[in-house]
């Protein structure tokens, strides 16, 4: 049967299916949230409901309308997701803002665990660049898993790193590619959750943490990262909470505990804690000196935005050649990882923007369709609904797609602050210490 004789309600249906399937796999099983576009999600959801509405409307047959009921159930299972994903706030600072109201409007604080541990599936290679970082982490975490007959006698593995940098530029995304690599449990917590806990609970939820990912053996060892340390760990004032003083000295201990085996013994040893801050200068002396390294996570150089571009296009083609490459990296400078991640997911949707406005298309030989000039030969005029939508096909990502999407996205990290990282980094960063 031609396309465009097929019956309404079928090209509708088959719409459904398809936008249900780019829901699905856009919001996956939710653990990656944080790069959907909210309004996209809903426009995908409402467009879909519209469909299926119209379809349960016009459909008499009993079991189309048995498979409808079953599209609108998925259907809705997506959507409580989607409103999970536009009314979450950004992640953690917000979370943890949320959470201290609580606390303040209860009088206490929330009792929930203090982390979700769970295997990592990202590697070092979905972290682009970083090789420096990613070779310091490498030698702390994944060769003593591999190699443990080398670390005996005085050569013991690392046990505490500090990664510092500006924003967004894959401190985070190194965390967890840093405990898949090592087949290690990731037990991700950030300084503000643990300040917001329930007073006098804290410190008992921090050995419990501690503990929990030091009996993660033998099965590897356990990655403990603390997100936002400079949220808990400031330089220590006469104006400090006693609450907030104690648990910088119990976490101390803790600390101790990590390097010594402490009183964990040799089960201390398998955790390794990993923390991350974007102000290391406002570190107490004292948390700073445990980190035996201090990795700096830096902007990416021009290699790793190339790569960084790659990873976030997720295979989508483009017809880029290496010189419009060139031309659209000479218009990166200063953008940090999260910035490109960001620009990219704008391109990546310029050409469906194209699609609701595109009145000129043609037919490709697999039955699909396609925007086009209008002095195409095989052009034909139509608007996008007139075509069944799983047959639609998106144009490949072109330069313009990447200069427009330039011209809204520009650096978030300043020049000064980056000379800020590189006087630390003179300094007190990246050296090694035994602490
Ligand atoms: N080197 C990188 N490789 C791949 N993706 C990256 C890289 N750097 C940043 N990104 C992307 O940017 C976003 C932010 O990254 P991430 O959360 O790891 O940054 P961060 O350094 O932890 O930021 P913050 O300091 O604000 O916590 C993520 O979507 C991530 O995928
Ligand atoms: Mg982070």
């Amino acid at each position: 049967m031609a396309e465009k004789d097929r019956p309404r309600s079928e090209y509708d249906y088959q719409e459904a299916l398809a936008c249900l399937e780019c829901i699905q796999q856009l919001v996956g099983d939710g653990s990656d949230v944080a790069r959907l576009d909210p309004l996209l999600m809903t426009s995908f959801y409402e467009r879909l409901t519209t469909n299926l509405a119209r379809l349960r409307a016009a459909e008499q047959h009993p079991p189309f309308r048995e498979s409808l009921q079953a599209l609108l159930d998925e259907c809705q299972h997506q959507q409580a997701k989607i409103l999970r994903i536009c009314r979450r706030p950004p992640p953690a600072k917000a979370a943890s803002a949320a959470r201290k109201d609580a606390a303040v409007r209860d009088g206490g604080g929330d009792r929930r665990p203090l982390t979700a541990p769970h295997r990592s599936r990202l590697r070092f290679s979905d972290v682009a660049g970083l090789e420096e970082a990613k070779a310091s982490l490498a030698e702390a975490v994944i060769m003593p898993v591999q190699f443990p007959h080398l670390f005996t006698g005085g050569r013991r593995p690392w046990t505490r790193v500090l990664l510092y940098g500006p924003p967004g530029t894959g401190k985070s995304r190194l965390a967890a590619a840093v405990a898949g690599e090592a087949g290690a449990e990731l037990f991700p917590v950030s300084a503000a959750d643990l300040l917001s806990s329930y007073v006098g609970e804290t410190e008992k939820a921090m050995s419990d943490l501690f503990a929990r990912a030091a009996s993660r053996q033998p099965a590897g060892r356990a990655v403990l990262f603390v997100d936002e340390l400079d949220g808990l760990c400031r330089v220590r004032s006469g104006r400090e909470e006693e609450h907030t003083r104690r648990l910088k000295t119990h976490l101390l201990q803790l600390m101790d505990g990590l390097l010594s085996g402490g009183s964990g013994g040799a089960a201390a040893a398998t955790t390794f804690l990993l923390a991350a801050t974007n102000c290391p200068w406002d570190l107490d002396p004292a948390f700073l000196r445990r980190f035996q390294r201090r990795v700096y996570v830096p902007l990416p150089d021009r290699a790793a935005q190339r790569r960084l571009i790659e990873l976030h296009l997720g295979g989508t083609a483009t017809s880029l050649s290496e010189l419009d490459w060139q031309q659209l990296l000479a218009g990166t400078d200063g953008l940090s990882g999260s910035d490109l991640a960001e620009l990219t997911q704008h391109a990546l949707y310029q050409p469906l923007r194209e699609l609701e406005t595109a009145t000129s298309w043609r037919r490709l030989g697999d039955g699909q369709f396609m925007v086009c000039e209008p002095s195409h030969p095989d052009a034909f005029t139509c608007s996008v609904s007139d075509i069944p939508f799983h047959a639609v096909v998106a144009r490949d990502l072109q330069l313009s797609d990447f200069l427009g999407a330039l011209r809204t996205t520009g650096p978030s990290v300043s020049q000064e602050m980056l000379r800020r990282y590189e006087e630390f980094s003179k300094g007190r960063g990246s050296a090694t210490s035994l602490g």
